[in-house]
């Protein structure tokens, strides 16, 4: 297939259910809910939309218009704009490549918590040792994680229109759905209903600079920047679909589902704790280990838990389908093999990488790299180094070298561009500085 026959999302809806499925993903459950606690509810809420529709589209802006306008995935996006810059698609095509598999690791464990909870057994996963035993043996972890790498292998094989748009346009409104009815479910709660208060109102004694920084680096991962897939999904858009207004609804289809996932997870919470959220845990602790226990205090608890484990395995589901479509579409442009074999180089290649992920809870939890399990070293690479090195140097690279102006015209070419003021000061100095405190922060040369 020649570029000019290259996939493409059927038209803006397709575009922005598929891009708002690799949006949503564990981000916007495990950690948003984690941090509006941690960071003063209401002010975090305010700081965070904010940050979403000034920082989180620009960005979004970018990286689709660059996606779009080359016809190509992050491996040759930008070495096909400027030769000197081909580094940099390198290192952004790293990124998928190790989060792809380590998230489908635990794409697995929510797939397993799925089928405990379908098949009636929610109460066993309440006890204290079922996570880590379950985590720690050898073969179960891997045979959920193959098998959620073979559905998504499957999804992504149908193709871009078949594949990965069709199933999202399945499965993000079901998610919605299934989301609002756990939230109603939780509020309802007896003493839950302070806890959605705690959540909303606003308590300015917790905001600090550690506030704002904390949404940004939460906005990154919740908006897939930085990891190529903005870029390939906007080299499958069509020319006439505008942009902007794409870029917005993306960012607020995925702030929505972080305010319900806040609004399930922190009055639950509050009620099982009776009162006391800024206990709540960030990550698998409260996924898999904290939410079975309040789940099992709720009226209808294994139902709701059922429910709650299905719309997560979507979100994840969708997220990695968005990752492996990525990596895909940088083997296909590299290599320059066909569609189905780059899915199965990619399916192969992934189950490969991901079986260490999975063994580092067990057998291999001697193993560590600079102190951190397999799985959070991965993580810790990915997210906190090397996407911000890649958002800073795509920041440089359209400010500076292809100019502003390439994206703007990108963007002009389909629609009117009302951010067009603000965008120029942005990407040339504003986010480019913030990302950097960004980075200073992760390394730990900053601290807050
Ligand atoms: N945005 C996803 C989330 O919030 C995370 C993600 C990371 C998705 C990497 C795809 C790729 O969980």
């Amino acid at each position: 297939m020649s570029n000019n026959e290259r996939a493409s999302f059927s038209g803006k809806l397709g575009f922005v259910l598929a891009a708002a499925g690799s949006a949503v993903g564990l981000g916007n459950i495990w950690r948003f809910p984690y941090l509006a606690a941690k960071y003063g509810g209401g002010i975090f809420l305010f700081v965070y939309v904010i940050l979403a529709i000034t920082f989180g589209v620009c960005l979004m802006f970018t990286e689709v218009a660059i996606g779009r306008k080359t016809n190509l995935s992050a491996i040759e996006a930008y070495g096909a704009l400027d030769k000197r810059f081909k580094f940099v698609g390198y290192l952004t095509a790293i990124i998928p490549m190790i989060i792809l598999p380590y998230y489908t690791v635990i794409g697995g464990w929510v797939m397993k918590y799925c089928a405990v909870y379908l098949t009636g057994h929610g109460k066993s996963a309440t006890s204290d040792t079922f996570f880590g035993n379950f985590i720690s043996s050898t073969s179960s972890p891997i045979i959920w994680f193959v098998l959620i790498m073979t559905i998504s292998f499957v999804i992504v094989l149908l193709g871009v229109e078949k594949g990965v748009e069709k199933s999202s346009k399945v499965m993000m409104p079901i998610l919605v759905v299934l989301s609002i009815i756990v939230a109603v479910s939780a509020i309802r709660m007896p003493g839950a209903f302070d806890g959605f208060i705690y959540y909303l109102k606003p308590d300015f004694s917790k905001f600090s600079a550690g506030t704002v920084l904390g949404a940004l680096g939460q906005l990154f991962y919740s908006l897939s920047l930085a990891m190529g897939i903005m870029i390939t999904y906007g080299s499958y858009m069509k020319k006439h679909v505008n942009i902007e207004s794409s870029s917005l609804q993306i960012a607020g289809f995925d702030m929505i589902i972080a305010f319900i996932a806040g609004a399930m997870i922190i009055p639950a919470f509050y009620a099982f704790s009776g009162g006391n959220p800024e206990s709540l845990s960030a990550g698998p602790g409260l996924m898999f280990v904290t939410l079975p226990k309040v789940f099992e205090a709720m009226h209808f608890g294994h139902i709701i838990g059922a429910v709650f484990f299905v719309l997560v395995l979507f979100a994840a589901l969708t997220s990695i389908i968005s990752l492996m479509e990525t990596v895909v579409s940088i083997v296909y442009d590299k290599l320059k093999i066909s569609r189905t074999a780059s899915c199965v180089t990619v399916w192969i290649g992934s189950m490969i990488i991901g079986i260490p992920s999975s063994l580092g809870f067990g057998v291999w939890s001697k193993v560590t790299i600079f102190g951190k399990s397999i799985l959070d070293f991965f993580d810790f690479a990915s997210n906190s180094v090397l996407m911000p090195i890649v958002a800073i140097l795509t920041c440089l690279f359209v400010g500076f070298v292809i100019k502003p102006k390439a994206v703007i015209d990108e963007i002009e070419s389909s629609s009117k561009f009302h951010f067009k003021k603000f965008y120029v000061p942005f990407i040339k100095i504003i986010a480019p500085v913030l990302i950097i405190i960004i980075l200073l922060v992760n390394l730990q040369f900053i601290k807050f």
